[in-house]
């Protein structure tokens, strides 16, 4: 389809933009069960980087699946459009400069892969918010899983649909023990150790 289409070179470049605001732009990409926290961390990580003066924007699972996505449901291939379009919307994003970060059930291995791949080295960080079902369940924040374990929602991840833990995330967020104020600490001792934010 895009095949007539010519790719626009820009004169005002990411590097350019990067020098401007005086951070790298790269993507942080929060995965794990539907609450695990990841909204949470990735608005607290987003609240330190805007108080150091970064440009930084949160896309949240639940706010894109009202505009952006709201064409879409949770079968399979649903989630895997849903994850495309998060994926090149964070590229746009990273381009233009903004540490970008997405709180997205992701549950699919190969889609968070596929993403990484539209990414250099180094700008797609995949932050694993690692908390057991158990604990998500008890939370139940929506009232979801208690729904879906009466069979009223169907796919839904962790219950009747799968979540893929990421193998090698670049940072793992102990979301069911940790406090909050750790896993923050966690996320910005990886970008200093990276010197991203300098
Ligand atoms: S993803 O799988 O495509 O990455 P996404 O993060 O956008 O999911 O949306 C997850 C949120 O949608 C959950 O936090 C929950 O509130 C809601 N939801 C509704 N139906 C489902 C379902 N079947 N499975 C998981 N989450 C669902």
């Amino acid at each position: 389809m895009s095949e007539n289409v010519v790719w626009h070179e820009a004169t005002v470049t990411r590097e350019r933009r990067e020098k401007l605001n005086g951070h790298k732009s790269f993507v942080l990409w929060f995965t794990g069960l539907s609450g695990s926290g990841k909204s949470t961390v990735a608005h607290a990580v987003e609240e330190r980087l805007h108080q150091a003066g970064c440009r930084t924007f949160v896309f949240d699972g639940d706010n894109v699946r009202h505009g952006l996505c709201s064409d879409l449901g949770f079968s399979e291939e649903d989630r895997r459009e849903n994850i495309r379009r998060i994926g090149e919307m964070t590229r746009l994003f990273v381009e233009a400069g903004v540490i970008a970060m997405t709180a997205f059930i992701s549950p699919f291995r190969a889609e968070r892969q596929r993403v990484r791949q539209l990414f250099a080295e180094g700008d797609f960080i995949e932050v694993y918010c690692d908390c057991s079902l158990e604990v998500c369940e008890a939370r139940d924040v929506k009232g979801l899983y208690a729904k879906a374990r009466a069979g009223l929602i169907p796919n839904y991840t962790g219950i009747s649909s799968p979540y893929e833990p990421p193998e090698h995330p670049e940072v793992r967020l102990k979301t069911d023990t940790e406090t909050l104020e750790e896993s923050v600490d966690k996320v910005m001792e990886y970008l200093r150790e990276r010197r991203l934010l300098e």
